[in-house]
């Protein structure tokens, strides 16, 4: 989309959380109205995928390949996970996991993190987790360096219209926005072995044990 002269970086959104109540679930659709006047930004959800499988024809479900499709068309991903047991959710495990199956829409693309959680942590240890499974061989994401957005106390952190109430969130959340944005034009330079990493991620089989 064009605004003024300018095109507007497309983003998508996943929501980490396939609860029907999510509080990443409303700080993305934040994100999608803070700065609408930035970007163009589209929520995506995982909670109607199947449990992965393996299967003898390396396919994946359609719904999957929308998926795959939607990322690999974008400029960038944001990420918003909740914290399970100290790490990622298995629906966001398992939403990777299709996207890493034959189709690889993250290789190289730039994918900003952020979490919600209702303790006092804000999800820092799925989020650090999440970075190292973005890294695998079939991802190869380019995640955000040295830059996390942790919403601690996630159940209180609304307002009725789903506003964040606390200003300096809001204004971390404003800088490292506009980092992602530097981060998305830096990386489109960044492509130096864009064919090879392909090329590495489309030959790479995990069953031929390399
Ligand atoms: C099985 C289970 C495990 C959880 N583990 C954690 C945890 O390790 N750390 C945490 O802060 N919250 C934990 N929670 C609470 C919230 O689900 C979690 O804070 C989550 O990030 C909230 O995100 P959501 O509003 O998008 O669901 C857990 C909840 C469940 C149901």
């Amino acid at each position: 989309m064009f605004k003024g002269d300018f095109q507007m970086n497309k983003f998508i959104a996943i929501v980490g959380s396939n609860a029907d109540k999510s509080t990443n679930r409303t700080l993305l659709q934040f994100i999608k109205r803070h700065f609408a006047d930035q970007a163009e930004i589209e929520l995506v959800e995982i909670k109607d995928l199947p449990v992965f499988a393996k299967n003898s024809e390396r396919t994946i479900p359609l719904y999957a390949t929308q998926l795959a499709n939607k990322i690999a068309e974008s400029d960038g991903v944001i990420i918003s996970t909740p914290e399970y047991d100290h790490s990622v959710p298995a629906a966001l495990l398992n939403a990777l996991a299709w996207l890493s199956y034959g189709v690889h829409p993250f290789v190289n693309k730039p994918v900003m993190i952020t979490g919600a959680s209702y303790g006092s942590l804000g999800s820092s240890r799925a989020q650090a987790h999440l970075r190292q499974v973005l890294d695998s061989p079939e991802l190869m994401a380019r995640v955000m360096p040295s830059s996390e957005y942790l919403l601690g106390h996630s159940l209180e952190a609304f307002d009725d219209e789903g506003n964040l109430k606390d200003p300096e969130k809001v204004k971390l959340l404003e800088g490292l926005f506009a980092d992602f944005e530097a981060f998305v034009r830096i990386t489109a330079q960044l492509n130096n072995t864009q064919t090879q990493d392909e090329a590495i991620a489309n030959d790479f089989s995990w069953e031929e044990n390399k």
